[in-house]
């Protein structure tokens, strides 16, 4: 059996071990006292209570062994603490951005992701920050949950033990789309990765020069509220929305509109002048956020989004 998806797994379980037993034997050990003492000492055999006045074997193991027990549980998680915030020096760096509603992870030769993609069997540092409210970055399946704070640059690390896919959430309420805020972390062998790595800079490159509509719609977080299917999810869908008459809410004051670039263009600065109707006004404003380049390709992006038979 493979032990743990990460080396702190081990490190993480064998703590929780130690203490879910200890607490395990005490429940036993007292529920046992406590059901012996009322069976031998019940009334009918006991009819008259003893006053008993002190035992000192008894007075120091009852005070000595907690002590140890306590200091004992402080040492174990102290060491694993330390283990946990001792970043090996050979560790791969990935800066984490949290944003509503979605996760942005940059490495160290200008590659791009919103999924995490990691080499086996190699030691990974997450520098985590959030570009606009709290967030929590969480990988159940290693062991590892660290806030984004904005204006803060929180860290953990792990080394990946097993390739695979494992969800990666987040743990810290921060609004309509907390629950939409998913991803993946994709483990690769040593050889698939450094493949992906040296593609993913070329790409990275590229497309900072022209970026690429459809990829920074999933990536920046667009997908987790606008569906180009149709469906309503936070926001109203995107599909065939280029050229169409919308009703907005301006201020409190319902108009038609059409959705040209220009309006689409606004919608992304300023989200909340003109919003339609039927939609909460929660939309961050993307202005310092999104190049120029990045709005203009998602946009196009949008006038991509044809509905069907039209
Ligand atoms: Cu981001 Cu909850």
């Amino acid at each position: 059996m493979v032990h743990g998806w990460t080396n702190l797994s081990s490190s993480v379980d064998s703590i929780f071990l130690l203490i879910v037993g200890i607490s395990v034997v005490l429940l036993i050990g007292v529920t046992g006292t406590m059901v012996y003492f009322a069976v031998h000492y019940r009334r009918s055999k006991h009819p008259r209570a003893e006053n008993i006045e002190g035992n000192l074997v008894l007075e120091i193991v009852w005070t000595l062994l907690p002590t140890l027990l306590v200091l004992e549980i402080f040492w174990v998680g102290w060491k694993g603490f330390v283990f946990l915030r001792t970043v090996p020096k050979d560790a791969m760096l990935v800066k984490v951005t949290a944003r509503m509603w979605s996760w942005h992870f940059t490495y160290e030769n200008g590659a791009t992701s919103g999924v995490l993609i990691l080499p086996v069997n190699k030691p990974v540092k997450l520098l985590i920050t959030s570009s606009d409210v709290l967030h929590s970055l969480s990988i159940p399946a290693f062991h590892v949950k660290e806030d984004a704070v904005p204006g803060r640059e929180n860290y953990l690390w792990f080394q990946p033990a097993v390739t695979g896919s494992y969800d990666i959430f987040c743990t810290e309420y921060c609004g309509m789309g907390h629950s939409a805020m998913v991803t993946k972390v994709e483990v690769m062998p040593e050889r698939d990765f450094a493949a992906w790595y040296s593609t993913a800079q070329g790409q990275a490159i590229a497309e900072a020069a022209r970026p690429d509509g459809a990829k920074l719609f999933a990536e920046k977080g667009c997908s987790a509220c606008h569906s180009i299917d149709g469906s309503p999810k936070v926001g109203p869908t995107l599909q065939g929305v280029f050229g169409h008459r919308v009703t907005v809410l301006t201020g409190s004051k319902e108009r038609q509109i059409t959705a040209d670039e220009a309006y689409l263009r606004k919608s992304l600065i300023d989200p909340s002048a003109d919003v339609v109707k039927g939609f909460p006004p929660i939309m961050p404003p993307q202005k310092g956020i999104l190049t120029d380049a990045e709005i203009d390709a998602l946009i196009e992006y949008l006038e991509t989004l044809r509905e069907h038979g039209h």
